[in-house]
């Protein structure tokens, strides 16, 4: 028997002012795309924003629906518009950040399991690392890669 452990890597800034500026610009694309969230349960607003391989910046945020289940998070649905549009081109950065009232959230909204799932896979297609920014009004985390907010990732099939 062996003990592991897996450790992640990532830096915190103090505000996107510390950040080069194209991680800046794809902060500030993520917290305009809360606007265009439907989230009347929730009131949870919350957007991303993607960088691809061919310079394009794709944005999403979270719809929600009657029926639970059927609305979707604003990573995925940026993800799933790039792929369907851009299906040639890697996701290098995705940035995250979400308001209530209007207001930045001060801790970085985290992404649920399955949008890191699919963040996952599309890192796999594009065949890049794909960089993830949490943006907060507090601090920004960025992370190199999805396997470090995802270790031990599920793609074997
Ligand atoms: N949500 C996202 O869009 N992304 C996240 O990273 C976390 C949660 C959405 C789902 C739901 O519409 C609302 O936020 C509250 O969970």
């Amino acid at each position: 028997m062996t003990n592991k452990e897996i450790k992640i890597a990532f830096t915190e800034y103090a505000g996107a002012a510390e950040m080069e500026a194209e991680d800046r610009t794809l902060v500030e694309k993520a917290i305009e795309a809360t606007k265009h969230s439907y989230a009347p349960y929730s009131n949870f607003n919350v957007g991303a924003a993607l960088l691809l391989d061919n310079g394009e910046i794709v944005t999403g945020s979270n719809q929600e629906n009657a029926a639970y289940p059927s609305g979707l998070c604003a990573e995925r649905t940026a993800m799933f518009y790039a792929s369907s549009q851009y299906p040639q081109h890697a996701i290098l950065k995705i940035a995250i950040a979400a308001t209530q009232g209007g207001v930045l959230c001060g801790n970085p909204a985290t992404p649920c399991g399955s949008c890191r799932q699919v963040m996952a896979q599309y890192q796999l297609r594009g065949g890049k690392p794909m960089q993830i920014i949490l943006a907060g009004s507090e601090k920004i985390l960025k992370f190199e890669k999805v396997d470090d907010l995802l270790p031990l990732i599920f793609d074997s099939i």
